[in-house]
């Protein structure tokens, strides 16, 4: 049986793992610092490993601004994706939006990462709207994307659906 990743709230301990895969995933990483301050100051902020055998294999983070839950990062060890961990860390931190009170989440993604959209669409993440040339690296537009109300019958339903899926993934593997 495929092991499904244990998620705990992330640590100090944990950063220098999330600098690993920070590397590993993005272009312009953020500086382990920048996690630091989140972790230890930002009282919006809200992020959750993913380990599996002990190592950690992904995470991912919200700020939870009254209303709205904003999608920070979310980021997996190449070796360990498309086995589900985004999509389990993602069904965690909605839930940790609804209750913090949130009645939407969203985030931004670059125009050409096609493989992270997919993933929110599957969440049921829609466009509303694009950041013109929103990363200085290469001058890149990013989508603007948001659920339906997080409490609505649809979007509970999609996440019900996916968390099925991903349970029955892992007792077929
Ligand atoms: C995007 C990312 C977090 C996805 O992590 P993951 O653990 O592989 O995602 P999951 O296995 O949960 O994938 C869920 C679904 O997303 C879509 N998806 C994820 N990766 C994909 C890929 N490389 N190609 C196409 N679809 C993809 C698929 O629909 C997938 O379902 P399926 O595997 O049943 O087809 C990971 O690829 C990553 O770390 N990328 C680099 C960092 C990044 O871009 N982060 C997002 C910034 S906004």
């Amino acid at each position: 049986m495929m092991s499904l990743p244990l998620l705990a709230p992330l640590t100090v301990d944990d950063l220098a793992e999330v600098a690993l895969i920070e590397k590993a995933s993005f272009t312009t990483p953020w500086p382990t610092s920048a996690y630091a301050t989140e972790l230890t100051t930002n009282r919006l902020a809200r992020y959750i490993g993913a380990r599996i055998d002990g190592a950690l294999v992904g995470f991912g983070g919200i700020w939870l601004m009254v209303d709205e839950a904003h999608i920070t990062t979310m980021a997996v060890l190449p070796a360990n994706r498309r086995a589900g961990v985004a999509t389990v860390l993602l069904l965690e931190l909605l839930q940790e939006a609804r209750r913090g009170g949130a009645r939407v989440a969203t985030l931004d993604v670059r125009v050409s990462n096609v493989e992270a959209q997919r993933l929110y669409r599957s969440f049921g993440f829609a466009e509303v709207g694009r950041r013109i040339r929103y990363y200085d690296d290469n001058g890149e537009d990013a989508l603007v994307m948001t659920t339906a109300e997080l409490e609505s019958p649809a979007q509970l339903a999609t996440e019900v659906k996916l968390r099925g899926q991903v349970l029955e993934r892992s007792a077929r593997a």
